[in-house]
């Protein structure tokens, strides 16, 4: 690559259970103190930054671009462009990616890239038909005319719809995909347990021993702004492999092995990460913590293993950095569920190597810390970049793998 792009910060908010405390705020709430935290933290002249760009895979119908009104939000020049990605898990990675090539193309030296996720703030939809009464309604010039259209409501035009975590192409949910790659590839009970018992304990460790925390904004909670949220939520420090044992499947009741406690959890969150072109950093003073070397998305077929699309984005960003993946020291791998983490590592092992598993998520992973959607890649990217110079590791990857059979790996650098 001509010139390198740097990552010099990262920081997200909290990650929360849905539902819990950010169950009154949207993706933008969660953004807006996380781009904000960023900047302030990096001391950056907001004036720098030329674009940004965020991830968010159900949108909000009142902001769809999240990634201006964030930088609205958050203070930066209304001068400074935006827009918001969805590669759906791979969102935040998608948006590092997009302001990496703008940086590489020369039409930026300063950007941010980062995405938000609320679930606890999905729209939930009126069905069409109420949906075109309510319109007509609306546009009628008397309330005899506004009344009229309610005359054709039927009792089911009442029943809301919400968005499913499924596939549109085939209506198989990530759970069923996941249960379907867990018969497939011989995962056991066992092996699943196993990845969510270290995720929750090393997730722990890290927060314990001071790693994680400093990559945390608080959040004041609106309207009051009393309420300080500081810490993540989800982490189970009581996870033990008994207790995951004895939990029933979700997704085959009868003969499944995916169960809550090996699935991530519905999240909110928001993560950024503030990258600088490699001679603009040293100008301004900045010496980042690590550069992309590479990167690659792929795809396979959703109605196949759905989320095997990071066993052929691996072995292409690897190519892509002409490196080996056992010249990798470090891996932050997306935990959708376990039995997605144990294919994808089972099909590099099979075609590029053995992995050593102690070099993998040392931090915990998504089943532990959550997985707002849009915002996880950019928590991986922090993670891992912080990580590889704490230990002095040369080249570290991150492996998303998303909704539509995508995956999206990068190598960074140091
Ligand atoms: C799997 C899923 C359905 C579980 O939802 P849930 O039922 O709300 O899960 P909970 O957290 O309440 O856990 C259910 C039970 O398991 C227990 N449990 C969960 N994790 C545990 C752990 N690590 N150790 C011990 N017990 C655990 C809970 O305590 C709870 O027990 P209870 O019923 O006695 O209260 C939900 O998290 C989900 O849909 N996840 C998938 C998200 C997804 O698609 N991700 C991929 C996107 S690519």
């Amino acid at each position: 690559m001509p010139g390198r792009v740097g990552i010099i910060t990262g920081c997200r908010t909290p990650f929360a259970r849905s539902g819990t405390v950010f169950r009154d705020l949207s993706a933008l709430d969660l953004a807006k103190p996380c781009v904000r935290e960023l900047v302030e933290r990096s001391e950056i002249d907001p004036a720098w930054v030329d674009l940004i760009v965020m991830g968010q895979v159900v949108p909000s119908v009142k902001a769809p671009n999240l990634a201006r009104e964030a930088g609205l939000g958050a203070g930066l020049p209304a001068s400074v462009p935006a827009h918001t990605v969805n590669r759906a898990c791979a969102s935040a990675n998608q948006a590092i990616a997009d302001v990496a090539s703008a940086i590489l193309l020369g039409h930026a030296e300063v950007g941010i890239a980062g995405g938000g996720e609320c679930l606890s703030d999905v729209p939930i939809l009126h069905s069409r038909r109420m949906a075109q009464i309510l319109v007509e309604a609306s546009k009628a010039r008397s309330l005899v005319a506004r009344l009229k259209p309610f005359l054709r409501l039927r009792p089911r035009d009442l029943v809301p719809e919400t968005p499913a975590i499924a596939e549109p192409s085939t209506g198989q949910t990530m759970g069923q995909s996941a249960e379907r790659m867990a018969k497939e590839n011989g995962i056991t009970r066992a092996e699943q347990d196993e990845i969510a018992f270290c995720s929750h304990r090393d997730a722990a460790a890290a927060i314990d021993d001071g790693r994680l925390p400093p990559e945390l904004c608080r959040v004041a909670v609106p309207p009051r702004y009393e309420v300080l949220v500081d810490a993540d939520n989800l982490v189970r420090r009581d996870t033990t492999l008994e207790a995951l044992a004895k939990l029933p499947p979700v997704f085959d009741r009868n003969y499944g092995s995916v169960t809550a406690g090996n699935s991530s959890p519905l999240t909110d969150g928001a993560a950024a990460v503030l990258l600088m072109k490699e001679e603009r950093a040293k100008a301004e003073g900045y010496e980042p913590i690590a550069y992309v070397k590479a990167w690659a998305v792929a795809a396979v077929d959703p109605a196949g293993q759905l989320l095997m699309g990071p066993a052929l984005a691996v072995p292409k960003a690897l190519e892509r950095a002409g490196l080996k993946l056992a010249d990798i020291e470090l891996f932050e791998v997306h935990e959708a569920f376990a039995a997605q983490v144990a294919s994808n590592l089972q099909a590099w092992e099979r075609t590029l190597g053995p992995v050593d598993r102690e070099r993998v998520n040392v931090c915990g992973g998504s089943i532990a810390l959550g997985l707002p959607f849009g915002a996880t890649g950019a928590r991986l990217t922090t993670t891992l970049a912080n990580e590889m110079k704490r230990r002095s590791a040369r080249f570290g990857l991150v492996s998303v793998c998303a909704q539509g059979g995508m995956g999206f790996a990068m190598v960074l650098e140091r």
